[in-house]
C-alpha cells in the first residue's frame, strides 16, 4: 500500500507552478545559502567530539564523511535539477516511491532540519555563554544548559531560535542577504584559525594516529564512529534543493550551488582538522580501563575537569588558538562563531518550513499551515510553529545528542535520494536531466552503502529515536495524510 500512490513528476511540477513562491534567488545567493547551512557547529564545536572518538585519525573521519556526502550530493543534484520544486527528498520520493515512503522521508527530514537547527542553537549558546562568562557577564548556570547537561533551560539557545524565526517570517530576500554577510564572517574565522594553527603543526602530535582503532561496522567509536558524528559538519548542502521553487534558472543553478558549496567546505574542514590535530594534538580522554570515555557522559565530564585537552573543549577552535598564545585571535574566532552560527539556524529552519509547506500543499498536513502572509509573502504559520520547536529543543537537549539524531534522519534521506536516482533512470530514462549523476550505477550504490555504514555507527540513542519517530510518523500518516491526501482524493488545490 505504501508504494501505490505515486505522484507523476509532471503533476509535481504543475502543482509547484500553481501555488508557487516568488523566484528570487540566483546562483551566488544559493551557494551562500549552502555554505551558510554547512559550516557551523560541526566544525566549530563537534571537532572535539570527533577527537575523543578517533584521536588524530579524526582527519580521516572528515574525509570519509565528505566522500559519503559528496556521493549523496551527486544524487541530490540530479533529482534537484529534474524536479526543481520545494520539498527536497520528500518531493523526489513522492514522484518515485510513492506517498507512503515520501511521508516517511518527510517525517525523517524533520529530524534533519528541525533538530539540526536546534543543535546549532545549543552550539551557538555554548560559544556565547563562554564569551559572556569571560567578560564577567555570565548567565546563572541553570540558564546555560538544558536538564541533561547539568542545567535547567538553555536560555540563549531558545532566544536565538526565536530571533531567527522572526527574520524568516519577515522575508526570504532580506534573510538571504543577512546570510551572505554571516557566511563571510564564518569563513574569515576559519581562515584566521588555519593561519595561526598551520605553522604550529608538529609531527609528534599525530602519534598514535588511531588510538581507538578504525572502528567496526556498528561500533560507534574509532574513525568510523567519528565519521558518523562528523556527517553533521557537512549537512546543509541539501537545504539548497529545498529552495528550488524560489531559485531563478534552477536547472543550472542548483547543481552549481550543491557541488560548489560542498567542495569549498570540504577543503576548509580538511585544513582546519589537520591544523588543529597537528598543532595541539587530539588524544582521547581514557577511563581507568584504558579505553576512551564516551563523550557526553558524566565520567567524561569528570575526566575533563580542569583539562586543557582539545577533546574537552566546548569551543574547540577558539581553544586551540588560545593554547597557541593567540588570545585575540581566539576571541575573534569565538566572536565570529557567535555572530555567524545563526546563519546555519536560519538555513535549516528555512529548509524545514519549505518541506512542511510542500507537504501541506499535498494535503498530507493541514492546508492552513501553507498560508502565505499577504505582506511578507512567506509561509508564516508554519515558520512560527517550526521555529518554536527549534528553540525549545535547543533549550532542553545537549549538542552531541541532537547532532547524532540529526544525522540519523539525514542519512536515511540520503539513502532514499540515491535509490530514487536509480529507479528513475530505469522507469523514466527519457525525462530531461539537466544534471546527470556521473557513473550512477557506481555512485548511487556506494552512497547507499556509505550512508548505511555511518548510520549504524551512530549512538544507540540516536538510532532508537529514529525508529520511534518513524513509528509515530506512520500512525500520523494513517490517521491524517492517508485520508486527506490531494493525490488520493483528486483535490489538487487551484
Ligand atoms: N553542517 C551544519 C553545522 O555543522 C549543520 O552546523
Amino acid at each position: 500500500m505504501l508504494f501505490k500512490r505515486v505522484k507523476s513528476l509532471d503533476q509535481i511540477l504543475a502543482t509547484a507552478e500553481k501555488k508557487g513562491l516568488t523566484r528570487q534567488l540566483g546562483p551566488f545567493q544559493l551557494t551562500m545559502l549552502g555554505i551558510g547551512a554547512i559550516v557551523g557547529t560541526g566544525i566549530f564545536v563537534l571537532t572535539a567530539e570527533a577527537g575523543q572518538k578517533a584521536g588524530p585519525g579524526m582527519m580521516i573521519a572528515f574525509v570519509i564523511a565528505a566522500v559519503v556526502c559528496a556521493l549523496a550530493a551527486l544524487a541530490y543534484a540530479e533529482l534537484a535539477s529534474m524536479i526543481p520544486v520545494a520539498g527536497s527528498a520528500y518531493t523526489y520520493t513522492y514522484g518515485v516511491l510513492g506517498e507512503g515512503i515520501a511521508w516517511i522521508v518527510g517525517w525523517a527530514l524533520v529530524l534533519e532540519y528541525t533538530i539540526a537547527a536546534s543543535t546549532v542553537c545549543a552550539g551557538w549558546a555554548g560559544y556565547v555563554n563562554g564569551l559572556l562568562t569571560h567578560a564577567g557577564f555570565g548567565l546563572p548556570h541553570f540558564l546555560q544548559a538544558g536538564p541533561m547537561d547539568g542545567g535547567s533551560f538553555n536560555l540563549l539557545a531558545c532566544l536565538i531560535g526565536l530571533a531567527i524565526t522572526l527574520l524568516l517570517v519577515l522575508g526570504t530576500s532580506k534573510s538571504a542577504k543577512v546570510n551572505t554577510v554571516l557566511v563571510l564572517v564564518k569563513i574569515s574565522a576559519l581562515i584566521a584559525f588555519i593561519f595561526v594553527a598551520l605553522p604550529a603543526v608538529k609531527d609528534q602530535n599525530f602519534t598514535p594516529f588511531v588510538p581507538n582503532g578504525w572502528g567496526s561496522p556498528m561500533g560507534g567509536i574509532g574513525v568510523l564512529g567519528a565519521a558518523a558524528s562528523i556527517v553533521f559538519a557537512y549537512i546543509g548542502f541539501d537545504a539548497i534543493s529545498t529552495a528550488a521553487e524560489e531559485t531563478k534558472n534552477p536547472n543550472r543553478n542548483i547543481p552549481i550551488a550543491l557541488i560548489g558549496s560542498l567542495s569549498v567546505c570540504t577543503i576548509f574542514y580538511l585544513l582546519v582538522s589537520y591544523a588543529a590535530v597537528g598543532s595541539v594534538g587530539a588524544q582521547p580522554m581514557l577511563g581507568p580501563d584504558g579505553l576512551a570515555l564516551e563523550p557526553g557522559t558524566p565520567a567524561f565530564a569528570a575526566a575533563c575537569q580542569g583539562s586543557q585537552a582539545l577533546v574537552c573543549s566546548k569551543e574547540a577552535l577558539a581553544h586551540v588558538v588560545r593554547l597557541l598564545d593567540h588570545n585575540n585571535i581566539g576571541s575573534f574566532i569565538a566572536f565570529a562563531a557567535g555572530i555567524a552560527l545563526p546563519s546555519v539556524i536560519l538555513t535549516m529552519t528555512y529548509g524545514q518550513t519549505r518541506i512542511f509547506f510542500t507537504m501541506s500543499r499535498d494535503g498530507l498536513l493541514p492546508s492552513k499551515l501553507a498560508k502565505i502572509h499577504p505582506r511578507f509573502h512567506t509561509p508564516h504559520v508554519i515558520t512560527l510553529i517550526t521555529g518554536s520547536f527549534v528553540a525549545l529543543f535547543g533549550a532542553l537537549f545537549p549538542v552531541g545528542i541532537l547532532a547524532d539524531i540529526t544525522n540519523s534522519g539525514t542519512l536515511f534521506a540520503f539513502i532514499m535520494v540515491a535509490l530514487g536516482v536509480l529507479i528513475l533512470r530505469r522507469t523514466q530514462p527519457d525525462r530531461p536531466r539537466p544534471f546527470r549523476t556521473p557513473l550512477p550505477w557506481l555512485v548511487c550504490p556506494l552512497a547507499v552503502i556509505g550512508c548505511l555504514l555511518l548510520f549504524l555507527n551512530l549512538s544507540k540513542e540516536a538510532k532508537i529515536t529514529f525508529f520511534v519517530w518513524g513509528a509515530i510518523g506512520l500512525v500520523v500518516y494513517y490517521l491524517y495524510g492517508y485520508r486527506k491526501s490531494h493525490l488520493a482524493n483528486g483535490t489538487e488545490p487551484s
